[in-house]
């Protein structure tokens, strides 16, 4: 009885710590495990100053080929294709339909993608 209480108690506690955790935090939270927002390379590139840069063209070393040759700028409609599904916008973007990117679709969309935007858009 006890132990069941203690478990309890223990899960109700995780579980509002990791509630807490993503009310406060903004969406940006996201990329935080594979981004810095410096200019630190991590998973991948440092996403200071990202929008108005060129695609592919940080001090990054580990860019696919299709990134890396991409071209384009940053701006905020690229911005929203990539944020809304990587996998899909690196063909858009590069106009190969071969075209693949090591980064995950992040699915974002509305509210959310409005977010990281204006987030992406203070990296200055
Ligand atoms: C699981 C790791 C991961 C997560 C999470 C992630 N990214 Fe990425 N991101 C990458 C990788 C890896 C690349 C390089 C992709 C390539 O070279 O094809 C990248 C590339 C980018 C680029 C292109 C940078 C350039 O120099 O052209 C932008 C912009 C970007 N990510 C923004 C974001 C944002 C904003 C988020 C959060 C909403 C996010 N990423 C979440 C791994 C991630």
């Amino acid at each position: 009885m006890n132990t069941i209480i203690k478990t309890t108690a223990a899960t109700i506690i995780a579980a509002s710590a990791f509630l807490g955790m993503n009310a406060n935090a903004g969406i940006e939270a996201k990329c935080k495990a594979c981004h810095d927002f410096g200019t630190a390379n991590k998973v991948g590139p440092g996403l200071k100053g990202i929008m108005g840069h060129k695609a592919g063209a940080t001090s990054f070393g580990k860019y696919s080929k299709s990134l890396k040759n991409g071209g384009w700028v940053w701006d905020e409609a690229n911005m929203r294709l990539w944020l809304g599904n990587s996998k899909k916008a690196i063909k858009e973007l590069t106009g190969d339909p071969k075209a693949k990117t090591t980064m995950p679709p992040m699915k974002l969309k509305g509210e959310k993608l409005d977010q990281v935007i204006e987030f992406l858009n203070g990296l200055k």
